[in-house]
Order: structure tokens, then sequence, then C-alpha cells
């Protein structure tokens, strides 16, 4: 009679278990999720960066206050514009898109450091306090130039 009662409430258990781990593969798969990226504003179609507000003439520009925007395309091999001019004590926020393939946009010597993905928009918010030039390469191999791939930062007074 004993053992009966145990053998059911294991049985029960081993049930409500199953029943638990379904549960939670599909709230996995059709819940909510993490949003790894800004899923409204983060992507771009590469085929439209030439009619792209943002992207059709990248650059540097004034917010407003000491805050900057640049919006950068990268493609095989460079970065448009080739040369970025902001002040020092400013408050910058990068915008970099591919146009083909994998990049990244790496600033030498700081932790400035993104892949560049061809239909996505990688932003980064930068606050510089001093002046410097500072070099920017691409460190995700994208062909046979990969290694000549570069571009300038300059910070200035
Ligand atoms: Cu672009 Cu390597």
């Amino acid at each position: 009679m004993n053992i009966h009662t145990y053998e059911k409430a294991w049985l029960v258990a081993s049930m409500l278990l199953i029943v638990g781990f379904i549960a939670t593969i599909t709230y996995g798969a059709v819940g909510p999720g993490i949003a790894m990226i800004d899923d409204d504003g983060g992507s771009i179609n590469p085929d439209d960066i030439n009619d792209h507000e943002k992207f059709s003439e990248p650059g540097v520009t004034h917010v407003g206050g000491n805050e900057y925007e640049v919006a950068v395309v990268a493609q095989a091999w460079a970065y448009m514009p080739s040369e970025i001019e902001v002040p020092a004590n400013s408050e910058v926020t990068f915008y970099v898109t591919s146009r083909d393939v994998t990049h990244s946009f790496t600033v030498v010597g700081t932790n400035m450091n993104t892949m560049v993905i061809p239909g996505q928009v990688s932003q980064m918010t930068v606050e510089f306090d001093e002046s410097g030039e500072y070099g920017i390469l691409c460190n995700e191999y994208c062909g046979e130039y990969h290694h000549t791939m570069e571009g300038k930062l300059n910070v200035v007074p």
C-alpha cells in the first residue's frame, strides 16, 4: 500500500517535470526572447545606402551643444569618409554600416571597436576629452586588400 502511494507520487512528479521542460522550451522558442540589436532602428538595406538620410552623405554632423553624429560607410576596402574630424570635449555617436561584407570599425589604441555587418547599423557613443590622432582599421577579414583598409580619426583642440 505504501509503495503504491510513493510510486504514484513519483509518477506525478516526473510528469510535471516533463510538462515543465516542454513549457520552458516552448517559451524560449515563441516567447519574447532577447533583442540583441534595436529591432526598430538597427537595420538597413545595403542597396538603399545611397538614398539613406544618414548614409547617402556620410560624415560628421553637429547636432547641438557638444554633441556630434558621425555616419560611416564601410566597404571593401575603405571607409567613407576616410578621415573624420571632431572637436575635443565632445560626445560623438558613431553610426557605421557596410555596403558589402562584414568589416570592423576599430580605433587603434582605444576601446572603440565594433563589427560592421551589412544590413545592420552599429552604433556607439564616445566622449573625447582630449585632442589626438587615431588610426582606424578593419580587423574582420574582408578580402584581398583587407590589410589596406584604414582611416583616420582626428580629435582637434
Ligand atoms: Cu574590411 Cu577587413
